[in-house]
């Protein structure tokens, strides 16, 4: 990418960035490199690529505009948001410690109390989403803090500089899983973290149709990450690689109806006698919201909710919108709704779960792109059943 395009806004980023017309043939959207090998002219002579695992053109151009999109030096893709995770977590040695906030994607959670604390990673959680919460679990041994923000399923905003500088003092660093808000709504980078980690399954690829993960920060920092990616071998191949790039083009038009719909759905749904409460960080009652407006570019597309009838309201909910597809995932250009102690955090213990705020009554919603006016319908005639 010509420098030209590196200062460029975002969605010139997007479109532009590590996407020059291929040097071989002029194609001006990246070809899907569909090869797992490539003919070197003498051994070691070659240009730039031998193998796919370690690097191959398509994926190259999608971790140049990830890079080019959160404002890093590098990125890398992985074949799954959790693959991308785990790569960072290699990155801890046994008896590394993690501070992770608690309201945090159950696939994580999973992922860090079921393989890394089993190989003597220890991960405590703080409740208390303020610096001070993190800094009465941080001891010699942490090496890493995670956060998720806006959090999944409970949309908590959590002070990105604030904890970065809290990590820093304490000779940790910051990973930030920011899919729910896409490098379009906010860049960790910027505010001090050291890693940004995407599942571009969701917003990113934007089309529920691929599975994927990245990782963004430093050159040098990704060293580590870079050799484990080649290492272990999670990669993306080509032609999924090539999804998210296309997906990727759309991502700030996408984005900013994903945002004014669920502002509107979440103002809307907090009217309505059946809903006991709404969590969207957009909401001027919400508790992040102060904290969003600065740290971010608008409030995501992402509602959960609680109704007044508990479990049994939710579970009618669930199983009447018509447009909103009863699925796990997000970010989307199709609505989706979701229960999240059954489906994406069941694998959270149900008594951790529920003291953690996910319990049966739970609602969480993706907020895609059609007419706003549907999505309140479907949610009106769900809700006026009950
Ligand atoms: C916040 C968050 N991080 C990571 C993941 C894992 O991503 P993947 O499903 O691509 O492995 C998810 C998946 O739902 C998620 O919601």
């Amino acid at each position: 990418m010509s420098q030209e395009h590196h200062e460029a806004g975002f969605s010139t980023r997007a479109i532009h960035a590590g996407q020059d017309p291929d040097p071989a043939t002029g194609a001006t959207v990246v070809p899907i490199y569909a090869t797992s090998t490539f003919t070197q002219e003498a051994p070691g002579r070659h240009k730039g690529y031998e193998y796919s695992r370690s690097g191959n053109p398509t994926r190259a151009a999608l971790e140049s505009c990830l890079a080019a999109l959160e404002g890093g030096e590098a990125a890398l893709a992985f074949a799954s948001g959790l693959a991308a995770t785990t790569a960072v977590l290699s990155l801890l040695q046994q008896g590394d410690e993690v501070v992770a906030a608690a309201d945090l994607y159950g696939g994580t959670y999973r992922l860090l109390e079921r393989v890394f604390r089993p190989q003597g990673v220890i991960t405590h959680y703080t409740e208390d989403l303020e610096p001070e919460g993190f800094a009465a679990l941080m001891s010699q041994r942490t090496e890493l803090v995670w956060i998720e923000t806006p959090t999944n399923p409970l949309l908590q905003i959590l002070d990105i500089a604030a904890i970065a500088e809290l990590a820093h003092r304490h000779g940790a660093i910051l990973a930030v899983d920011s899919t729910f808000a896409s490098p379009y709504l906010q860049q960790p980078l910027s505010l001090g973290a050291d890693l940004v980690v995407h599942s571009t399954t969701k917003y990113l690829g934007g089309h529920s149709d691929l599975i994927g993960g990245a990782v963004v920060g430093r050159r040098e920092q990704l060293e580590p990450v870079k050799f484990y990616q080649n290492a272990a071998g999670g990669v993306p191949g080509p032609f999924d690689a090539w999804l998210a790039l296309r997906g990727i083009k759309t991502l700030g038009v996408r984005m900013d109806r994903h945002c004014t719909n669920a502002q509107a759905l979440a103002s809307w749904l907090a009217g309505q006698p059946q809903v006991q409460k709404v969590y969207y960080p957009g909401l001027p009652e919400a508790p992040g919201h102060a904290l969003a407006s600065r740290q971010m570019r608008a409030f995501g597309g992402m509602i959960s909710l609680r109704l007044h009838g508990g479990a049994q309201a939710a579970h009618h909910l669930l199983t009447h919108t018509r447009l909103f597809s009863l699925a796990e995932s997000l970010g989307g250009v199709e609505s989706l709704i979701c229960h999240p102690a059954t489906m994406t955090h069941a694998s959270i213990p149900a008594e951790l779960r529920i003291a953690r705020g996910v319990d049966d009554g739970l609602v969480r919603l993706s907020v895609g792109i059609e007419d706003e006016s549907d999505l309140r319908d479907d949610l009106h005639q769900a809700l006026g059943s009950l």
